[in-house]
């Protein structure tokens, strides 16, 4: 079994793709280009959902050599990212869906000797990038501090970068934990950062000038504040019991178990718990990849509510919580953007502008409008609920798996981070400004 570090440390190396390896900036289809090619249904939504979390279903993917992959090639692919992803693994974020017979046949049947045209990745000029000190880095998560710069989480160098936009210049943070693996971050109303460490299951906090960590007993995804000085974040592969983890303002760390899945719980390969945010009511919302679920805990009465998503293999992945408390959930098997009224459990899927777009992460901005970062389309979308309509700005780059975004309140100004693993492109970070 090999753990997710050694899979990390793969991906630093440099890995070579033989000659089917797509440049950035090439003419190449995209990832969802490619998504197109498979037949709609659960089957292509579990796929979306297993394989094209790290990197792209692309033509690094889908051909060797410049050609079609051949069924004994997937199985053997299929096969090896199981080792180090499947159910069984340290890292399971792989379902018990894949296997690699079936995936292998199912692919190949599919494919056949089909390829998408090739394309341009179009430009927009309120796009701009900025390179990651690393190239060979994973800048996991972004958040603006109340001086408009940027702070990203390095997850393979395990270091955090604080961007001074007007220069583009990075400053280096670094944390005092072994490879320190930091995830998500948030910053508190005091300018704080929280952030999660993944592989130590730590939490670690800066005020600045020092820091201070917490031991959370979990391989922890998502941390989410709360209004009296304390954080919650959530076991990403805690399964029976899944666990929220609350750092109170003293420091005292408590586990707090969830409502069970039905299906997921008593084996392994998910539910796989994902975003954490805090909604305007001060109650905590919880998504589950693989378990089609969200979740919404109250600290005030301990209580947990569940919702299911409609549609199987949704994948809702990294919502967001409005003002006026409605979740807007990317739903990344699916490909759509699911509205979810709390207060009358109603729930509508909204289609998005491009098929197969893999819709990561979602935020609400100051007028509502909510921004949705792709991890296939290689762009940006914003839709306005009030007019019912998105606008699409593209993105430069082949390969801009958007993990995580975040918005400047003050500027309106968008910051993305790419974080495709193993990527095509060098590591970066990219803001649209209007
Ligand atoms: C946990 C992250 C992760 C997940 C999930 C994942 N992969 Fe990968 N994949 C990698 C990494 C890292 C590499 C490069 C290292 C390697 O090939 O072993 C890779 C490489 C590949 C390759 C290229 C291999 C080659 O021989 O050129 C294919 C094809 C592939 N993955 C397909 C898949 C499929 C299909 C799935 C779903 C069953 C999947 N991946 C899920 C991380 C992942």
């Amino acid at each position: 079994m090999r753990s997710i570090a050694t899979v990390f440390s793969l991906s630093l190396a440099g890995l070579v793709f033989g000659s089917s390896r797509p440049d950035y900036r090439a003419v190449e289809p995209s990832s969802s280009d490619w998504l197109h090619l498979l037949p709609d249904g659960p089957v292509k939504r579990q796929f979306i959902l297993d394989c094209t979390g790290c990197h792209q279903f692309d033509s690094r993917m889908a051909l060797r050599f410049g050609r079609p992959r051949t069924e004994g090639e997937w199985k053997e692919a299929v096969q090896r990212m199981l080792g180090f992803a499947g159910p069984e693994s340290g890292f399971p974020v792989i379902s018990a869906a894949q296997h690699p017979d079936s995936t292998a046949a199912w692919l190949s049947r599919a494919l056949g000797d089909r390829k998408p045209d090739p394309r341009d990745p179009p430009s927009d000029p309120r796009i701009t990038e900025f390179l990651f000190p690393a190239a060979q880095d994973l800048p996991h998560d972004v958040a603006v501090d109340d001086d408009g710069r940027v702070v990203v989480t390095g997850m393979f160098t395990g270091a955090m970068y604080l961007l001074e936009p007007q220069s583009g210049r990075f400053t280096r943070v670094e944390i005092p934990v072994e490879q320190a693996n930091p995830r998500a971050v948030e910053i508190d109303r005091d300018g704080r950062w929280w952030v999660v460490l993944g592989n130590p299951q730590q939490v670690a906090r800066y005020d600045g000038v020092g820091w201070t960590t917490f031991n959370v007993g979990v391989y922890a995804h998502s941390v989410a504040l709360d209004s009296s000085g304390g954080a919650w974040v959530n076991g990403h592969f805690t399964r029976q019991p899944e666990l929220l983890v609350s750092i109170d303002r003293q420091g005292n760390v408590r586990q707090v178990p969830l409502p069970d899945h039905p299906v997921l719980a008593g084996r392994p390969g998910g539910p796989v718990p994902y975003e954490l945010r805090t909604g305007p009511d001060g109650r905590l919302w919880m998504s589950e990849l693989q378990g089609n679920r969200m979740i919404v805990h109250d600290p005030a009465t301990g209580h947990s509510k569940v919702f299911e998503l409609p549609t199987p293999a949704s994948g809702p992945r990294r919502f967001d919580v409005g003002p006026d408390g409605v979740v807007w959930i990317p739903a990344y098997g699916a490909g759509s953007l699911v509205r979810l009224d709390p207060g009358t459990g109603q729930i509508r899927e909204i289609e998005l502008p491009v098929r197969d777009a893999a819709p990561y992460v979602a935020r609400v901005d100051g007028t509502g409008g909510v921004w949705i970062g792709t991890g296939a389309a290689d762009a940006l979308f914003r839709y306005d609920p009030v007019a019912d309509s998105f606008e699409t700005i593209p993105l430069p780059t082949r390969g801009a798996v958007v993990r995580h975004m975040a918005i400047d309140p003050r500027s309106g100004d968008v910051w993305l981070a790419y974080g495709e693993s193993p990527g095509k492109a060098p590591a970066r970070v990219a803001r649209f400004r209007r």
